[in-house]
């Protein structure tokens, strides 16, 4: 009985830290959480060839607030931290 008590804690436990990490950035790498987040409704064509006045940082707002993507604060600035490296604006 005692072993099934603790057993059932361990799962408890790991639920709830699996629960609290960011499920949407987990272990990728920023170009893959790039690539998943970013090809959901258009080309990554789109981002790569993208030549307008915002900055990475005004886009994602932008795809946030106006076109309802849904991300964690975390996942956007890996991203942001991505595009800029990869795509640096001004270039
Ligand atoms: C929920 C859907 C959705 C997701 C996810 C999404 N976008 Fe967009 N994005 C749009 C729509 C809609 C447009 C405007 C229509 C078009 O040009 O195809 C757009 C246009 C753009 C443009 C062109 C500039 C503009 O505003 O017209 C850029 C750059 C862009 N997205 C970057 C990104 C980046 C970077 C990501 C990943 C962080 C992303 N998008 C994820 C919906 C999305």
């Amino acid at each position: 009985m005692k072993k099934y008590t603790v057993l059932i804690s361990l799962l408890i436990l790991t639920a709830a830290l699996y629960g609290c990490s960011d499920k949407d950035s987990g272990s990728l790498s920023p170009e893959s959480l790039f690539s998943k987040t970013c090809s959901e409704c258009h080309k990554l064509k789109k981002v790569e060839d993208y030549s307008g006045d915002m900055t990475w940082s005004d886009v994602l707002v932008k795809m946030r607030t106006e076109r309802k993507l849904e991300i964690s604060d975390e996942s956007a600035e890996i991203i942001i931290g991505y595009l800029n490296e990869t795509f640096p604006p001004g270039e």
